[in-house]
């Protein structure tokens, strides 16, 4: 793992490592914390539902996994900060992280769908809102409080969440959320809330700070220490995104035929519907072929072989969604002070000897 920092740990897995799994495997999936990592008793440990329901309720993880029907899908989680590396090039970022394009991973989820446990709970009028609190509390968060956030009641209730207790048929890690985590498809990794205990259905979006404050999208000329609750554009579904896995960046090849691969991810209610690789900085492009997905909710994998000349070659790569849209062409088109959301076209330069 590329070890960005050690304590809160986040780690991204070198792209190389996510070429070819369709789903990832547990030692490879990257791990974004903004505190300490709880150690939670799945004895002790309680979910709350509450706020605007009829029936609140208090649920043992027992409970909940009797109490519902379990449901089990492959989903990709993208952390905002996926690929930031690109925007740092364009323009510094302190205090963020710079993530390559690891900053996303898939796992097959088991648990139950948040859509039956709030049937259960009774949403009543005017819960448009559904948000989740963890006891992790972040240095970032001013004035300090637990991680949380909130997605709206619709998409809470499309029965795709997930309040998950496995992650690829094992008990799901601690440093993922143990004993129980919020899975949200196609939505910002920020949104999968981690080591879950309360559950509150309300008017409003969560003011918490990584809900109200961070994640958000500012104006590039904004100053993010002075950005006030509200500022900016919530980040929500995931953008159209894709990587270049291999060759590695920087390689020394053999001249001729190689196999460029990658991942392309469409968030929400859109799919990948193509594949673009160009060798001369997007004059001509070379359709690649897309593995079929593991479901509506995972990245999917693509590969296209190519002939490279002597010499330094840029490889660009795009992916195209079945809303017609592409990824844009550059990164400093998107920069913002945060850093979050760069979905511009993917490059990597390699070098061919004869
Ligand atoms: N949940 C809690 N409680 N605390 C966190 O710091 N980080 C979020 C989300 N859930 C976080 C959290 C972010 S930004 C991402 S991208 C995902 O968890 C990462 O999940 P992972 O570490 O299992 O890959």
């Amino acid at each position: 793992m590329v070890v960005h920092r050690a304590e809160p740990y986040n780690a991204e897995p070198p792209p190389y490592a996510l070429a070819d799994q369709a789903v990832t495997s547990l030692d490879t999936f990257y791990s974004r914390n903004h505190g300490a990592i709880p150690d939670l008793d799945p004895s002790a440990w309680r979910l709350a539902v509450d706020g605007l329901v009829d029936r609140p309720l208090t649920l043992s993880l027992d409970e909940l996994r009797a109490g519902f029907p379990e449901r089990t899908l492959v989903a990709t989680l993208q952390c905002a900060g996926n690929r930031r590396a690109g925007f740092v090039q364009v323009r510094d970022i302190p205090g963020e992280d710079p993530w390559g394009p690891g900053a996303t991973s898939t796992a097959t989820w088991t648990g139950v769908s948040l859509a039956d446990v709030l049937a259960s709970a009774g949403l009543r009028p005017g819960a448009a809102h559904i948000a989740f609190t963890a006891p992790d509390v972040s240095e970032l968060a001013g004035p300090r409080e637990p991680y949380g956030g909130s997605i709206p009641t619709a998409k809470a209730t499309a029965g795709e969440v997930l309040l998950a207790w496995a992650m690829n048929g094992r008990t799901l890690p601690r440093v993922h959320g143990a004993p129980l985590r919020v899975v949200v498809p196609g939505w910002i990794g920020a949104r999968s809330v981690k080591w879950l205990q309360r559950v509150t259905a309300q008017a409003e979006p969560s003011g918490n700070y990584f809900q109200a404050v961070a994640y958000r999208i500012l104006p590039a000329e904004s100053d993010p220490d002075r950005a006030r609750p509200g500022d900016g554009i919530s980040l929500g579904s995931v953008a159209l995104n894709c990587a270049i896995l291999g060759p590695a960046a920087g390689a020394r090849l053999r001249r001729g035929l190689v196999e460029v691969t990658g991942y392309a991810y469409a968030g929400d209610d859109r799919a990948v519907a193509r594949m673009d690789v160009s060798l001369d900085e997007g004059r001509t492009w070379t359709q690649a072929r897309l593995a079929p997905p593991d479901g509506p909710w995972a990245w999917q994998h693509w590969r296209v072989t190519v002939d490279l000349p002597e010499g330094e070659t840029a490889i660009t790569a795009r992916a195209w969604d079945t809303t017609g849209a592409t990824q844009p062409e550059q990164a400093r088109h998107l920069w913002n002070p945060k850093g979050y959301a760069n979905n511009s076209w993917d490059r990597i330069a390699v070098t061919c000897v004869p």
